[in-house]
């Protein structure tokens, strides 16, 4: 049985629908040694930011049960150098190439938009709305919808490219900022960054990062990330790429399933730097065992009632 793993993000076509995460893949071409990018959908950048940024003083990693805390600070050279140095490597790749860029202002997001603009290799720009490693970890651009919807306009303006806006899951309704991004003009939602949390050394009664706070990622967020997409997917007309926690070809199918156009792999990849491989050469095999001959049909195929109920409350997932 032939099967076809194609999906689109929009107008962007992929060949399937595993991406690399932002911040857990370099800018692309480091891990070729271990999976050819030609295999993948598509790369997605470590964030660019409009100066460099040295990050946040170590340590800025700590191990958890089924996932790790980070507070890098989005550590990068600049844009400048990204686009001098960095993306003419990543011509004929043989994949789609998106750019995470990063800011703490509306003009930030803006000029990395509009200095990529005329780069021919970059296809899609993911707008990190949703790094909680900067700026106290309060999270501005993406747990307030003006704010959201203020950084995608100035980014929409600066850009032909398609735009997508990664949020965040430490919000209340991601569903209403979704909306918010996509009245905005964004093309694409990303859901989710990672999860605000900590760990700490009892004996010497300190947190063990830095920053006392990181972002949580790894398989602990996937149930979190799934109810997320699904949220973000019945909230808006525009695709969703998931990320969060996912770590085979079946995690990809679920979020598929959940509503998910495309799927980033991250954390996994500091686990097993091959796995997005044996991941891309899982899908066929799965989709012919349950008969699946085009990998499109299972986008948003949930059968779940809308709304969802808890306990006799409904919670409103509008479609
Ligand atoms: O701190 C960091 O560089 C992480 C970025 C992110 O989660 O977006």
């Amino acid at each position: 049985m032939t099967v076809s793993t194609i999906v689109h993000v929009g107008a962007l076509e992929l060949k399937n629908p595993v991406l690399s995460a932002s911040g857990t893949y370099g800018h692309g071409l480091e891990m070729s040694n271990f999976v050819s990018p030609a295999l993948l959908g598509g790369l997605v950048s470590k964030t660019v930011t409009r100066k460099p940024r040295p990050g946040n003083a170590p340590p800025r990693m700590a191990e958890t049960p089924s996932g790790m805390l980070n507070s890098i600070g989005l550590e990068n050279r600049g844009i400048e150098y990204y686009k001098k140095e960095v993306l003419p490597t990543l011509r004929g790749a043989g994949t789609r190439i998106i750019t995470n860029i990063g800011g703490e202002s509306v003009e930030d997001f803006a000029y990395c938009a509009e200095l990529l603009d005329s780069e021919s290799v970059v296809e899609a720009l993911e707008v990190n709305l949703s790094c909680p490693n900067i700026q106290g970890a309060k999270l501005p651009f993406s747990t307030d919808a003006n704010l959201a919807a203020a950084a995608i306009a100035a980014v929409r303006k600066a850009t032909k490219k398609p735009v997508w806006a990664k949020l965040s899951p430490n919000v209340t309704s991601i569903g209403d900022i979704a909306k918010a991004v996509e009245a905005a003009g964004a093309d694409a939602i990303t859901a989710i960054n990672t999860l605000l949390g900590m760990a700490i050394d009892w004996q010497k009664r300190l947190p063990l990062l830095s920053t006392t706070f990181g972002g949580l990622s790894g398989p602990a967020i996937k149930p979190v990330a799934l109810r997320m997409v699904v949220e973000c997917s019945r909230s808006v007309r525009i695709p969703i790429v998931a990320a969060g926690g996912a770590r085979s070809a079946d995690d990809v199918l679920e979020f598929l399933v959940a509503g998910a156009s495309a799927v980033q792999i991250g954390t996994w990849n500091f686990v097993d730097p091959a796995a997005i491989g044996v991941i891309v050469n899982e899908l066929p095999r799965l989709l012919r065992d349950s008969k699946i001959a085009d990998i499109a049909d299972l986008i948003g195929s949930l059968r779940a009632p809308t709304p969802v109920k808890f306990e006799g409350v409904e919670a409103s997932l509008e479609r």
